[in-house]
């Protein structure tokens, strides 16, 4: 049995309407609180979005005791003023490169110090923490690394700017947490457990199609090895992104792995296996506290060593793993 205070999940995909209302509570039984990205149609740009898509959030999580921790989608005319007004109802701003993933045609063209030098600086200035989604358009496996030089930019010309480079995937980005001060990272739990073999090294698996795409062994081994450490550079984000089922099984499948309510028992599984279950509550929980300075509402889980049937799916949506048998179930 292993009980965790307060589990965090900070990078998670809730969307809108319908879906919001299957897979929110699933991620409110789980978890204390989420990082809830932006990447809406149309995307969360303005004050009043914040407010009222947190509000369908909390609607559609009433029965728990679960908190949207909100962030605005980057776009670079944000100045001080306006970053002033957000910054009690966000706690963190999404930067996506334009057309790179999912719903980011609304994304940053260029991204260099010196054309977002002034949304960078106030968001320096105020103490709010910039995510980003670290990929080029490169080649898909190369993208990034590629990546990397625009984060040592960023690191370097916004020393106090707490940069988080979202669901890291190569071992590259993992050496380079330690060479800046103000960069951490988020990583998911499919990143940990697949490699690009398991997508499409044999059969095609669209319900492990991501982006980033997941890379290789020697790069699973570097993630594996800072999130079982519980390194402080890095805390869980799950990344969990769920598309209807005809979005996924389908020519033209969509970019997104729908993990949220298995995630906590596969986390259990895997550092149970690694001898590590007790850096569990850091990877999950104390690190991102750390990280965003922040301190979650009280919340206990705990899990036991009883096995659990993934369901084939939530609604229209598979999520990872489905009808396959976990080795833990959260029990309260
Ligand atoms: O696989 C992904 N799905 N990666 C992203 O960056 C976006 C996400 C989504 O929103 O579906
Ligand atoms: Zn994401």
């Amino acid at each position: 049995m292993i009980t965790i205070d307060s589990p965090l999940d900070m990078h998670l995909h809730l969307r809108d309407a319908n879906m919001l209302k299957i897979v929110a509570p699933l991620s409110a039984k789980s978890f204390s609180a989420a990082i809830i990205m932006p990447n809406l149609v149309p995307p969360i740009t303005t004050i009043e979005a914040v407010i009222s898509y947190k509000n369908r959030i909390l609607d559609a999580t009433s029965k728990y005791n679960f908190e949207p921790l909100m962030t605005l989608f980057f776009q670079d005319s944000y100045d001080f003023e306006f970053l002033q007004k957000a910054k009690k109802h966000i706690k963190a701003i999404k930067l996506y490169p334009q057309g790179i993933t999912t719903n980011s045609a609304n994304g940053i063209k260029s991204i260099d110090s010196k054309s977002l030098q002034m949304t960078l600086s106030a968001m320096s200035e105020l103490d709010i923490p910039l995510c980003v989604h670290g990929e080029s358009d490169g080649f898909v496996m190369d993208r990034e690394a590629e990546f990397l030089p625009i984060y040592e930019d960023l690191a370097t010309n916004f020393p106090k700017l707490k940069i988080i480079m979202e669901h890291i995937t190569t071992k590259q980005s993992v050496e380079l947490l330690n060479k800046y001060d103000n960069l951490f990272a988020t990583i998911t739990l499919h990143h940990l457990l697949i490699t690009l073999d398991d997508v499409a090294g044999g059969m095609l698996k669209p319900h492990l199609f991501c982006k980033p795409i997941a890379k290789r062994y020697e790069d699973r081994e570097a993630l594996l090895k800072v999130a079982l450490s519980a390194n402080e550079k890095v805390m869980f984000g799950s990344d969990s992104a769920p598309h209807p089922i005809d979005k996924k099984e389908s020519c033209g499948c969509a970019a997104g792995v729908f993990s949220a309510p298995i995630a906590l028992q596969a986390l259990a599984e895997l550092f149970e296996k690694h001898d590590a279950l007790e850096n569990l509550e850091k990877f999950v929980s104390l690190n991102a506290q750390k990280i965003y300075n922040f301190i979650p509402n009280k919340k206990r889980i705990t899990l036991k060593k009883i096995k659990f049937k993934v369901p084939s799916q939530y609604a229209d949506i598979v999520p990872i793993f489905a009808n396959s048998e976990l080795s833990w179930s959260i029990v309260a």
